[in-house]
């Protein structure tokens, strides 16, 4: 029997008080990305995405504001930004980050759920949503309000992740939890394969532009670090953690101390 995914397309109680608290989980994940791929995320992202002059920029599940602080160089100055999330700690931190940049004209946050915004129709210049959308239990309605707040000039940038992303470790975590939830779920949920008819719906024109990069591990406990900070590896116990870390071990024996993992990240371009 299929067993429910919290991280997946749903438990809105759990991605608020459990896995987004704070960043501790999100940053372990993006450490695997940081030190064994490209590193150049955030500044590939703001190199894509169209700024227009002066905007107002929502940013729907924002995080701890990460893409704001590291991409700087490549964001223009003079805009007007919102941040939100469902979380108040990665709001809060979020806030804190980005303020102290000193490098846009604004910065205001607020708790929000991104089915139901709490803003008028035809509000900003730019909506950005990175990496959000496969949480929600009705993700064409996340979708729908990011086009319902957008001005009728403007662009939704949205990110997520296709079938191939991160296959290797995700096969890993299937071999010591058969029959969990695996990383499938969520790109059933909304991946680049399945979220593209959504944004089709509700956008006249969707582009797509893949960033290519793949990860060359070295330290077994970065991949562990990375499969811990979701379920069902964040509740387990210490039986499978070990059978976990047996299975880690192995698979950076068999590369000769290296593994590697395929990467399969897009960004999509919709107006209205
Ligand atoms: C994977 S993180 C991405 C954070 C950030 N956009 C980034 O790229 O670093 C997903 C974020 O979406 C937020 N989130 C999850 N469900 C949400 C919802 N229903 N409404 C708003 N934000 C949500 C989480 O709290 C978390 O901060």
């Amino acid at each position: 029997m299929e067993q429910s995914d919290p991280f997946a397309g749903g438990d809105v109680a759990y991605l608020r008080d459990v896995q987004y608290r704070d960043s501790t989980k999100l940053a372990a994940r993006a450490r695997l990305h940081a030190a064994y791929g490209r590193g150049d995320w955030f500044p590939w992202w703001a190199t894509q995405v169209p700024w227009p002059g002066n905007p107002t920029v929502l940013e729907v599940g924002c995080g701890a504001g990460w893409a704001w602080a590291e991409a700087m160089a490549q964001i223009p100055p003079g805009l007007h930004l919102t941040l939100t999330d469902l979380s108040q700690g990665m709001l809060d931190e979020a806030l804190a980050r980005v303020t102290a940049t000193n490098h846009y004209e604004s910065v205001v946050g607020r708790v929000a759920d991104a089915q139901d915004l709490p803003y008028d129709d035809d509000s900003f210049d730019l909506v950005v949503s990175n990496h959000m959308l496969y949480h929600l239990p009705d993700p064409a309605r996340g979708v729908a309000e990011l086009a319902r707040v957008l001005r009728p000039d403007g662009v939704a940038a949205v990110v997520t992740n296709g079938e191939a992303h991160l296959r290797e470790l995700w096969a890993l975590q299937e071999d010591v939890f058969p029959g969990s939830p695996g990383a499938d779920n969520y790109l059933r949920v909304f991946g680049l394969e399945t979220g593209e008819p959504m944004l089709r719906a509700a956008f006249g024109s969707v582009e797509l532009t893949r960033y290519p990069d793949q990860l060359r591990c070295t330290d077994p406990g970065d991949v562990l670090a990375f499969i811990t900070s979701t379920p069902p590896a964040d509740t387990a116990g210490p039986d499978a953690i070990d059978a976990l870390r047996v299975a880690v071990d192995d698979a950076f024996a068999r590369g000769g101390g290296v593994f590697e993992i395929s990467k399969d990240v897009g960004l999509f371009i919709c107006r209205p």
